[in-house]
Order: C-alpha cells, then structure tokens, then sequence
C-alpha cells in the first residue's frame, strides 16, 4: 500500500507519532497543523508540513487535491479538560465545529477514508470497567462532548456517503518514541507520567497524588497507560483496514486493558530512575473517576495491531529520555 495521508496536528505529541509510524510503513505524509501547540522540531523532515488553519476549506480542498490526498488522520483539537469547562465554545469550535468543515472537505474533494482521535472522555463516569465501546456515553464534560459529537458527525457522514471511518478513543497516552524522535513537549502539562518524568530530572521538586479516598487497591486513581508508538501504529493497521474494507466503519477503545494506580506508576518511576520523588497528597481532582480502563476486545479482534510496548517500566523510560532530549532542545 502507499499513497498520501494528511496528518491534522501532525506537529502534536500524538499526531507526529502517528507520522513516523507511517513514514516508516512507507506513506508519503502531509502535515496540516497550525502550531498553536505543535511544533516544528517534532514533524519529520520526511513529511510536508503545511502550516494553516483547518476551517480555512480554501487551503484544505487545495492541499488535499494537490497532494492526492487518500485518507485523513485527524489529530488537532483542544485536550484540556478542565479548560472545556471554563471555556466550552472553544472545545465546540476547536473539536466539533473544525472537524465537520474538515469531514466535508473530505466529503468535497473525494477522500473516502478518515481516522479521528477520540477519547475515553466519551464515556463519562463509566459504570462498569473495563469499559466497552457500546457502553452509556454520557460525558462528563465539553471536551468529551465535542468529540463525541464528531463521532455522531462521521457515522451520519459514512452512511450517507463513500467513506468510512475509525474512530478511536485513546486511554491515557504516555511515553515517546523509542528512537527519541519525538515526544510530549507541552510546557505545563498535567499528565502523570509527564510530570512525574519532569520531577525525576529536576524540573518539579513533588509530585501531587490527587485523591487517596478512591475504590481501588490503594485508593489512588487507576488508568490504562497506552504507549504513544503503539497508538501510532494502531491508526496505521486501522488505515490499511478502511482501504481494503471500504463499506466498513470503526469506532475501537485504544488502550491495554489493564490498569496502574498514580502509586504504581510513581514507583516505576522511582524505580527506574533509582530516586525517591517525594509523593504529597492531595484531594481528588475535580472531574476525575477512580478507574478508567479499556476493554479492548474489539481493537484485537478488528485490526492485526498487538500491543508491543505494554510495559510500564518501558513507558517511564521512554518518557524520561525524551524529557532529557527535551531539555536540550529546549532548555
Ligand atoms: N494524577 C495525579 N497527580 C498529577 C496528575 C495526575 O495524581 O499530578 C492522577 C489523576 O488524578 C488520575 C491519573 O493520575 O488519577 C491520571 O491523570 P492524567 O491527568 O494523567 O490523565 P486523565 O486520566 O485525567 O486524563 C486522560 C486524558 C484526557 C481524557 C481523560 C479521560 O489525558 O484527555 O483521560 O479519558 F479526557
């Protein structure tokens, strides 16, 4: 197979994975990003990056018609959820309103094929964990609203159309490359591993354990920490997938199926570090669930796609180096 993918928010965390994993599966790879928060140190060189506005559908419709475009990878959108409660018609523009003009560039220009970036937040509060994709999705908040309403938009979308889709819900995305290509580099970040990794090379002196009172062995939060290179790689089988079986749509939990409390993953991290970050303890975070955990039999029984970086410890590893690769491009 081969031919060209336009990567939205391709100079993301998530997004500039999923480009190496397909540059290196041998696809030829446009990046559409506007660097709000992306950058330009994360896109390969071996990809083209244009830098524009995904509701601009001037520009869009003429980069993926120069460019043959065949399929779509939609990373870019707005991914804090705390700030899509203060600020819930961002999240609708950024998410839901963006992603309907850029499905209808689509629709426009003949693309048949489009993989979105969703979320575990589709499911609010799940009752029952490890959570399946055809459970209650009752988000919890905008940020998980405006996603799944693009959902909705790309079913309605492919059944009216000649095009299909995978949507998938990613658990809690964690690590970096391996190579050390690319990895998370938003300054003030909010996920564990990430500001755990940061204290392990001196750029926080604690980490704040939110809530100790939760139902789960130690009372701390439990989440499906999924490597970002096996994230990537699942987008690239899941491409291969909507252009073999073009009548066929997806929506798949992206995630390992086993989960890790915030003391289990400070450990690993003291472990692999040979530190003891000091640990302070805090109330629950407001929003958050106790346990989030994916029920992946369907991504295993849909796609070829094998977990191959499950490892905790290896996770942390790959998210330290890069934190350290970070600190030199970027002091
Ligand atoms: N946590 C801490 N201390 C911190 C940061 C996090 O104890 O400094 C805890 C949280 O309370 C939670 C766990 O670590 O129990 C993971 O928290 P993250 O902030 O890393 O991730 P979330 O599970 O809150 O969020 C992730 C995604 C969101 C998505 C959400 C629900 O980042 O985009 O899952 O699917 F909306």
């Amino acid at each position: 197979q081969g031919g060209t993918v336009l990567v939205t928010g391709g100079a993301g965390y998530i997004g500039s994975h999923a480009v190496l994993a397909l540059l290196d599966a041998g696809w030829s790879v446009v990046v559409y990003d506007n660097l709000s928060t992306g950058f330009t140190f994360l896109v390969d060189p071996r990809a083209t990056l244009v830098q524009g506005e995904i509701e601009d559908e001037a520009r869009m419709r003429a980069t993926l018609r120069d460019h043959g475009v065949v399929a779509i990878m939609h990373f870019a959108g707005s991914i804090i959820v705390p700030e899509s409660v203060s600020d819930p018609l961002k999240y609708y523009r950024n998410n839901t309103v963006a992603s309907r003009s850029l499905i209808e560039s689509a629709v426009a220009t003949g693309v048949k094929h489009f993989i979105f970036s969703s979320t575990a937040a589709t499911y609010g509060m799940p009752e029952i964990v490890p959570v399946a994709e055809d459970m209650p999705k009752l988000p919890i908040n905008p940020y998980g609203t405006s996603k799944l309403m693009t959902e909705m938009m790309l079913r309605d979308v492919a059944a009216a159309h000649d095009f299909n889709y995978c949507a998938l819900r990613y658990f809690n995305v964690a690590g970096a490359d391996p190579q050390g290509r690319s990895g998370q580099s938003t300054a003030g970040a909010t996920h564990l591993i990430k500001i755990a990794v940061e204290a392990a090379i001196g750029k926080r002196d604690h980490v704040t354990v939110f809530g100790t009172d939760y139902d789960t062995p130690d009372g701390t939060g439990v989440r499906d920490y999924i490597h970002v290179s096996d994230l990537a790689a699942a987008h690239v089988d899941a491409l291969s997938l909507l252009i073999d079986r073009p009548g066929d749509s997806h929506t798949l939990n992206a995630g390992y199926g086993r989960g890790y409390s915030v003391l289990e993953v400070l450990d690993a991290v003291d472990r692999v570090t040979n530190l003891n970050i000091e640990r302070r303890l805090a109330e629950r975070r407001p929003g958050d669930s106790g346990t989030l955990v994916a029920d992946n039999s369907r991504i295993l029984a849909t796609l070829p796609w094998r977990p191959q970086r499950a490892d905790l410890d290896g996770i942390v590893k790959d998210a330290l180096a890069w934190e350290r690769k970070l600190t030199d491009i970027r002091p």
